[in-house]
């Protein structure tokens, strides 16, 4: 069973891609960011307390993302791989998560890692600030943004470089050729165990 994180700025096509991914590969897909805006679209005092965050384009605490999280993976998970997008975001919460996997014997396998360029993921959102309905997805909420993957995240590629398990993939080509690279890397992880470093 696959267990596999995308990793990624906002923009980067994390999500795109993970519909394809489970697609094909019959994982179950969680997104901390699906799960926050279905809590907020249902009005709840936990929906209004993530608005206030998500709505400023800052991270939810983590305490909130963990219990969510481990809701999600204890409902869909039991018997399946999954992806997380959008999961973890902080070291902490890489460190939490490899806690909570070793606990039910599936670690992460492998960390896709998306590359975009700043000027395209700025494009990209604003494209989809057109007709997406997304609270976030406006010029200043999108810097901010960002700003907080740049500051927040981004440790996160030695985190998993140095667990061996991180592999980066150009995410600046069409959604097609993206998913073909990525899909190189998860076939070459099912047949040798091995997880490319780079994938062009
Ligand atoms: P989340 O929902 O995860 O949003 P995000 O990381 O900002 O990413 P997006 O969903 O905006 O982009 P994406 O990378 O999925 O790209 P997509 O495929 O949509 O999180 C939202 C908020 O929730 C966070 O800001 C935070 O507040 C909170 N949160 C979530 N997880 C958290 C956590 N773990 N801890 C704390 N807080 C958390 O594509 C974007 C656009 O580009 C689309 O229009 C798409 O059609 C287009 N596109 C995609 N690929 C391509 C391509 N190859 N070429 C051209 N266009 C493309």
């Amino acid at each position: 069973m696959l267990h596999l994180i995308i990793f990624g700025p906002p923009g980067s096509g994390k999500g795109t891609q993970s519909c394809r991914i489970v697609e094909k590969y019959k994982l179950i897909h969680i997104s901390t960011g699906d799960l926050f805006r279905k809590e907020m679209a249902r009005g709840t005092d936990l929906g209004k307390e993530i608005a206030k965050y998500i709505d400023q384009g800052m991270l939810v605490p983590d305490e909130i993302v963990m219990k969510e999280l481990q809701q999600a993976v204890d409902e869909y998970c039991c018997d399946s791989g999954f992806i997380f997008d959008g999961f973890p975001r902080t070291i902490v919460q890489a460190e939490m998560l490899d806690n909570m996997l070793e606990s039910m014997g599936k670690p992460v396998d492998m960390v896709l890692s998306v590359d975009v360029s700043e000027e395209e993921l700025t494009k990209r959102l604003m494209g989809r600030s057109e007709d997406s309905g997304r609270s976030d997805d406006n010029a200043d909420i999108i810097k901010k943004r960002i700003e907080v993957y740049k500051a927040q995240s981004l440790p996160l590629i030695s985190f998993y470089t140095s667990q061996g398990k991180l592999v980066k993939v150009n995410g600046m080509a069409p959604v097609d050729t993206v998913f073909e690279k990525i899909s190189v890397a998860v076939d070459t992880y099912i047949e040798k165990k091995e997880v490319p470093s780079v994938i062009n």
